[in-house]
């Protein structure tokens, strides 16, 4: 794999500079005089948001244990399927999550497998310990899933069901996994686009521990609270990672 290099990128209008003249000359000739108007795409956009259903639902809780418990926090003002939505999109966010770490264990090994500098160095680490690092987030990428999954069972709830927002963040977040495993990305690139995930992640559980104690649901909000913890640490070393590889003295084999 190519790290990042000086090449023969054309992509920039300085490289065509006459072109670019010629273009400006044409624009300045046949350019409407007044700025466009969108008032037709944008009522049109309109109308598909006011006839459009709902992304999906929240399914009913599947047992009569979650019934009862649903149905007892519904008599006290309590909307347990907000809750539970939530649930359903960190379930979603988490998977996703060792899976992308899965995904980027691989493009280290091969890496430091085919020579080794193209990954490094990241501060005073090792190659084994990066390794060792990343396997440990995975892990607790994992115990999050089935931390949540648990809870989700408990609420009466399905882990296996695709809630709304478990759609909406798989759709947001489907970039980072293409980032991840393109084969041409470096491992730098690839960290770059875990931040993305790990404060996108960060953010989400602590919306879910003001949830989960808005709803009296005091022992879960301490098991999201020591997911949390657990969250920090992770964007604190892939920031630091990211950090030292921008840094890098040798950028152009480490970046
Ligand atoms: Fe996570
Ligand atoms: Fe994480």
């Amino acid at each position: 794999m190519q790290a990042t290099t000086t090449g023969s990128n054309r992509t920039g209008a300085a490289t065509a500079a006459q072109r670019v003249r010629e273009m400006l000359d044409a624009n300045e000739r046949w350019a409407p005089k007044t700025l466009p108007d969108t008032s037709l795409a944008e009522a049109d956009r309109s109308l598909y948001i006011a006839d459009s259903d709902a992304i999906g639902s929240i399914p009913p809780p599947a047992t009569i244990q979650g019934v009862l418990k649903t149905g007892i926090h519904k008599l006290m003002g309590e909307r347990p399927e907000m809750l539970m939505d939530k649930i359903g999109e960190r379930i979603a966010f988490e998977r996703s999550g060792t899976r992308l770490y899965d995904a980027l264990i691989v493009k280290y090994r091969t890496l430091v497998d085919a020579g080794g500098d193209a990954a490094l160095p990241l501060a005073e680490d090792s190659n084994a310990d990066v390794l060792a690092a990343l396997q440990e987030i995975r892990l607790e990428e994992h115990e999050h899933f089935l931390m949540l999954c648990e809870v989700m069972r408990s609420m009466g709830g399905d882990p296996t069901a695709q809630t709304p927002c478990a759609a909406v963040i798989a759709t947001a977040s489907m970039g980072l996994m293409q980032v991840v495993t393109d084969p041409r990305t470096t491992f730098a690139q690839s960290l770059n686009a875990m931040l993305t995930a790990e404060l996108t992640d960060n953010a989400g559980w602590e919306l879910l521990i003001t949830m989960a104690q808005d709803a009296g649901e005091n022992d879960m909000a301490e098991r999201f609270e020591a997911a949390l913890a657990d969250e920090e640490r992770h964007l604190a070393t892939v920031r630091a990672w990211v950090q030292a590889l921008a840094l890098a003295s040798k950028a152009t084999t480490a970046a």
